[in-house]
């Protein structure tokens, strides 16, 4: 099994990034988890959908050969963070050729704040309904408070390692499920 993680932040020590690794280490016998930089995706112009730039085709076939994705997302402005969601945009498009469709789905949120992401959560969940993705409802994951969870480019909160080695079982459960 596949699954696709994206959607981390592009700054040096990011936590996002961070947790993106966590889950790499979680991940159990025979399943690999690859992360995927969407930092070469240009601003999404809709002039350019039937004839896509290189690196927008190769996000979509990232995408259409993973079994699941999983997007580890901060919290910018109580939403999304723009690179993120411009990076779905351009990938779901032309509109007849969603690569999203019908893909198994997990997100994880973190901030350096109370609610761990929690809007930009919902809105990314948002979008997904529209693009029609098989996404796992339950367990859900905030990282909340991530710079006292993370310190030195490490997780040094137990409890969260935990609860990500958990959420990866289940994903890679759902998957298999939703893939069958
Ligand atoms: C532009 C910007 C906007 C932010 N807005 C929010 C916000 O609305 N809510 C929140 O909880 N944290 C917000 N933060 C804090 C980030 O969620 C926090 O710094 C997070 O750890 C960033 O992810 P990173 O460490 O992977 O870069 C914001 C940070 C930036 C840079």
């Amino acid at each position: 099994m596949k699954i696709l993680e994206f959607g981390f932040s592009l700054r040096s020590g990011s936590f996002s990034r961070i947790v993106a690794e966590q889950c790499k280490e979680s991940a159990p016998k025979g399943v690999v988890i690859e992360d995927y930089n969407i930092a070469d995706i240009p601003p999404f112009n809709q002039d350019l959908e039937q004839d896509l730039p290189a690196s927008v085709v190769r996000f979509k076939n990232a995408i259409r050969t993973s079994d699941a994705l999983l997007v580890i997302l901060p919290e910018y402005n109580y939403s999304v963070p723009g690179y993120l969601k411009n990076a779905i945009d351009f990938a779901s498009r032309p509109y007849q050729d969603n690569v999203f469709a019908g893909k198994p789905v997990g997100v994880i949120s973190e901030s350096t704040g109370l609610l761990g992401g929690a809007r930009a959560q919902y809105h990314l969940r948002q979008s997904f309904l529209y693009l029609g993705t098989k996404d796992m409802k339950k367990p859900e994951v905030f990282i909340t408070f991530a710079g006292e969870k993370i310190k030195n480019g490490k997780i040094v909160d137990e409890a969260t390692k935990e609860y990500i080695s958990m959420y990866i079982s289940a994903l890679v459960e759902f998957t298999m499920n939703a893939n069958k």
